[in-house]
């Protein structure tokens, strides 16, 4: 059981007074692209279906002033599920004796590189369960390799906590962006999902350190986890506010069964969908993903996304064997198809409402380098 959004879950119609009260607060937000803490609550916990659009709306037009209707597209690889880590949520989990383990070699990395750079794509998201196989050696081979052969993409890693060095020795070698959700930014929420040799603290220090470095720097949270709370979420706005992330990726908790987490409810569409619109007001150029968890809730989940600020899609470039068996919750899209089908369904998706693919490398708008002499 848990407690967010309270009037979302019933066919609960504000009067007009709270109503307006919740119009002026998105007013405010983005405006000053902040709100007190108890405001950011008073949204959470009164919205209901009636205030949606205006929120939709708000967030739709901040995306338009600066990025219009353009989603850049990001090559997915998902290269090993071994995973050392005790995420309770997740289904690759070290626990988690169900699933098949893979992990792919430097040379098929770059395979499915070599395809998606073909298929279009100015950039890769490598991203990985937490595996020492992968050393900072054989990292900086694969990233110099990436670069020599295709100079003109971005490589973003998605290889979970390392240490700061390790971090600096992946941006030497070329690496432009990094990927590591912070979870959830309240301390008690995060030890309930972790297993206890994982650190809150620990979690942090990594996403400063990689924003030290240089990196581009994504940070993100579940909506709807077990026992999360409004204040949690409010806790995350907060964070985000603090750390300025250049992307956030938000997505619902997606109960899989073979996890200590089992016969917990999942997240739904309208919580996740308030959460990414909200991110949008506080963070205006932030990069927003239109996340795959969203698309495995609800067929046109990354749909309404792009409608209310997302402006990033991920499609799967790994290869389709292994799609499966990446499996960090149930139900996930795209494991049985191929790169190529990933390309053109995604395709059809952005067109089909009204947005258009921007095959650039898709940097945040503060960040925009000459491309051409990389
Ligand atoms: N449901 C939704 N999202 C999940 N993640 C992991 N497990 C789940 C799940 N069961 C998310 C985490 C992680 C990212 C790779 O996927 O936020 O950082
Ligand atoms: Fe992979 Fe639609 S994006 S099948």
């Amino acid at each position: 059981m848990n407690y967010i959004f309270p009037k979302l879950k019933k066919d609960f119609k504000n009067d007009d007074s709270i109503s307006n009260k919740i119009y002026q607060l998105i007013d405010k937000l983005t405006e000053e692209t902040i709100l007190e803490r108890d405001e950011f609550l008073y949204i959470l916990d009164n919205i209901t279906k009636k205030e949606m659009p205006y929120l939709n709306d708000s967030a739709y037009n901040v995306k338009y002033k600066f990025y219009q209707n353009r989603v850049y597209l990001r090559g997915l690889i998902e290269i090993s599920n071994y995973c050392k880590m005790g995420c309770k949520y997740c289904g690759i989990n070290y626990k988690v004796k169900t699933i098949e383990r893979y992990r792919l070699s430097i040379d098929e990395i770059l395979e499915c590189c070599k395809l998606g750079y073909d298929l279009g794509y100015r950039t890769f998201v490598i991203q990985s369960g937490e595996d020492s196989f992968y050393t900072d050696n054989l990292l900086v081979d694969m990233l110099k390799r990436i670069k020599k052969e295709m100079p003109d993409v971005r490589v973003t890693l998605s290889l979970g906590e390392r240490s700061k060095e390790s971090y600096q020795a992946l941006f030497d070698a070329g690496t432009d962006r990094y990927l590591l959700r912070h979870e959830t930014a309240s301390r008690r929420l995060y030890e309930y999902l972790h297993a206890s040799f994982m650190s809150f603290d620990n979690r942090r220090e990594c996403l400063s350190n990689l924003k030290e470095i240089g990196f581009q720097v994504g940070a993100g949270f579940m909506v709807g986890s077990p026992t999360q709370t409004n204040e949690d979420l409010v806790e995350d706005l907060f964070y985000l506010k603090e750390l300025g992330p250049h992307m956030v990726g938000i997505g619902p908790y997606l109960c899989h069964e073979d996890t200590e987490l089992k016969g917990n409810e999942s997240g739904t569409l309208p919580e996740s969908l308030i959460m990414v619109a909200l991110v949008r007001l506080l963070l205006p150029k932030v990069l927003l993903p239109a996340t795959t968890a969203l698309g495995s809730l609800h067929t046109i989940g990354r749909e309404k996304a792009l409608k209310i600020g997302a402006n990033v899609m991920m499609p799967n470039i790994s290869p389709t064997e292994n799609r499966a068996l990446y499996e960090i919750y149930q139900n996930k899209i795209c494991t049985t198809d191929t790169s190529n089908q990933c390309r053109n369904c995604i395709e059809g998706r952005i067109v089909g409402v009204g947005h258009e693919i921007d095959l650039g490398v898709g940097d945040h708008i503060d960040l925009e380098r000459v491309t051409e002499n990389d």
